[in-house]
């Protein structure tokens, strides 16, 4: 069985759905760690519900961050998982961090990467007035945000839309978004040829997949 290490920050619900899917049969593979930076995070609690083992890295009671990134690479290599989700984690990793999972370490990002990278992208997108938004499921580079882009959902923007109405419109996405796109990892339907730099889908070059709206929700 595939084992994933599941990273978050806060609230955890793409945690909450990726667990889900793994409980409906819909993901093949188990999540045999949650690590948190932050002790308050309501995902912690989710992840405790179901059994799932958690370790809490407190980056405030790390002299700096590699000391952090250390810690917490020593744990996720304890476990040895073969991929590494970060849902939701809100911290710059460290570029020897990043060269340790390369490859096996995906994020998702709420926007239609490239745009919008960084924090706030529902507010800058609402700013903008595009007409569509979105999320993206991408491999972790060194470049924050920036790492091949994987899969991909688009929603509407509508009229009189918030920052809260766009943020629920797109978090009910990702978690569609991310079982289904770590699924095509895991069958290794979907891979990244890192000498061609070329995603691949079944064995054909693919610009990365993309996940169409089905009971899209434009309240
Ligand atoms: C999600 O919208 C995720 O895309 C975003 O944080 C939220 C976490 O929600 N991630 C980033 O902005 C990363 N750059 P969750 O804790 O409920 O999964």
């Amino acid at each position: 069985m595939t084992r994933l290490v599941v990273l978050i920050s806060g609230r955890g619900s793409n945690f909450c759905a990726l667990a889900e899917a793994v409980d409906r049969h819909e993901l093949n593979a188990q999540i045999v760690l949650v690590v948190s930076n932050r002790p308050e995070a309501a995902g912690i609690d989710e992840a405790r519900k179901r059994g799932i083992p958690v370790a809490v890295i407190d980056h405030t009671a790390c002299a700096d961050r590699l000391e952090f990134d250390r810690a917490v690479a020593k744990r996720i290599s304890a476990v040895n998982p073969e991929w590494v989700v970060l849902a939701g984690f809100m911290r710059i990793l460290s570029d020897e961090f990043i060269e340790k999972f390369a490859g096996r370490m995906v994020n998702i990002h709420p926007s239609l990467l490239p745009a919008y990278p960084g924090l706030h992208s529902h507010r800058r997108a609402l700013a903008d007035g595009v007409s569509e938004h979105g999320a993206t499921v991408h491999l972790v580079t060194t470049q924050l945000d920036g790492g091949p882009l994987l899969g991909r959902v688009r929603v509407p923007v509508c009229v009189g839309d918030t920052e809260t109405m766009l943020n629920e419109r797109v978090l009910q996405q990702e978690h569609r978004l991310y079982p289904w796109v770590l699924n095509l990892l895991i069958e290794q339907r979907l891979q990244w040829d890192q000498h061609a730099r070329q995603l691949l889908l079944d064995g054909e070059p693919c610009d990365g997949v993309e996940l169409q709206q089905t009971e899209m929700n434009s309240a």
